[in-house]
């Protein structure tokens, strides 16, 4: 539990009585689709300022978040609930999320949908449940980009792995954080994923973005490298170990599965941005069972909030693994919820 602050808490007293200005609390929510979110969503560098925020306060213990717990009805599937408080960006609430990598070519849906329940902290009723797709879509993408930023600043070939969702949102905000960047190499198994991501996503950044011609070449031309592909238990390990040099960074989105576990293990410095969550899956067993989970050196927000050093020679070999969590979820949530009240957006429904 996180004893929050004598400001925090009156914090959470105004925050109720404005929310209680806006709408009947206990009697009503406020429900926010998908296009409402994005209508009242902060920002690329707003987002970027909220999650770094955020990931410094995980990073120094001021939040509370359990490990996601979840439900496994097929093998490449999950669901996952995800609760979050962060008193300090006055948020709490519970992202429902789920992931279905056959959705997109079986049924024409996307793999990750879900929920977001957002609660009032001084009373904790429900104050409103909006789509969680736009939110995961961006905060995801700014971890990447600020851990991307702090471990190797000076990249000038940044590499991509899976061009959907969370791939294309990748391109949008990788070059907000790495400045001196020269060229984007995507790839994607499926070639016409990379020429639609390109053709939407080239016209907004500067950056050239190319298509790789196979996952190697971006593990040999890339000194910084993103993954968002699929999570399975049992690895794909479609990035060799042999292709890795020293020096690069690489920043999973999808965990254990497309990197060679090798090179998780042999990395210099081994981040994760939950060490919970990341014990969570190797207990699950999303990493081999006699090996475990690589040994952690820090978390993300330590990295981020300075408490840790991040690369601290040119030849590091650092693997920086974030698998998502619900404090970001929560915190852009939160930004979501007040401009939506502020301007009048989205359907009241009785409680
Ligand atoms: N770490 C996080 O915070 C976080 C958040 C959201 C999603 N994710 C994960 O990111 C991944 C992608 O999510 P999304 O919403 O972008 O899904 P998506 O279905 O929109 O995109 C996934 C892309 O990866 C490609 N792909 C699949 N297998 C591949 C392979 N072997 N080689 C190359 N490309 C491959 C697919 O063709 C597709 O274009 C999922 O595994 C999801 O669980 C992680």
């Amino acid at each position: 539990m996180y004893n929050a602050s004598k400001e925090q808490y009156d914090a959470f007293d105004r925050q109720h009585d404005y929310l209680g200005s806006k709408i009947k609390l206990g009697k009503e929510l406020l429900w926010l689709t998908k296009e409402q979110c994005i209508e009242c969503g902060p920002s690329i560098d707003e987002i970027l300022d909220i999650v770094k925020d955020t990931m410094i306060a995980h990073g120094k213990n001021e939040y509370e978040m359990p490990a996601k717990i979840g439900i496994h009805p097929y093998e490449d599937v999950f669901f996952h609930a995800m609760p979050a408080y962060v008193p300090g960006q006055t948020a709490a609430g519970i992202k429902w999320i789920e992931c279905f990598p056959r959705n997109p070519r079986q049924y024409g849906l996307p793999q990750t949908t879900g929920v977001q329940v957002m609660n009032d902290i001084a009373t904790g009723v429900p104050v409103a449940i909006m789509d969680c797709t736009w939110i995961t879509a961006m905060r995801t993408p700014a971890v990447t980009a600020l851990s991307a930023a702090a471990l190797k600043p000076e990249t000038e070939y940044f590499g991509m792995f899976g061009a959907g969702v969370q791939g294309k949102e990748h391109l949008r905000y990788i070059v907000h954080t790495l400045k001196k960047l020269k060229k984007i190499y995507l790839y994607d198994i499926y070639e016409d994923a990379v020429k639609k991501a390109i053709a939407e996503v080239q016209p907004e950044i500067d950056v050239e973005i190319v298509p790789a011609k196979d996952p190697k070449e971006i593990a040999e031309k890339c000194e910084t490298m993103s993954s968002a592909t699929i999570i399975l238990r049992d690895p794909l390990c479609v990035v060799k170990d042999e292709w890795i040099s020293p020096g690069q960074t690489i920043i999973p989105c999808d965990m254990n599965t497309f990197f060679d576990l090798k090179t998780q293990y042999k990395a210099d410095k081994y981040i994760v941005d939950s060490i919970e969550e990341h014990q969570l899956f190797a207990d699950m067993g999303y990493f081999p069972q006699d090996k475990g989970l690589p040994k952690v050196y820090a978390q993300t927000g330590e990295i981020l909030a300075g408490t840790k050093p991040g690369r601290e020679s040119a030849d590091e070999l650092i693997v920086c693994s974030n698998i998502g969590i619900s404090v970001n979820d929560i915190a852009v949530g939160e930004s979501i919820l007040m401009k939506a009240l502020e301007n009048g957006v989205g359907t009241i429904l009785p409680l």
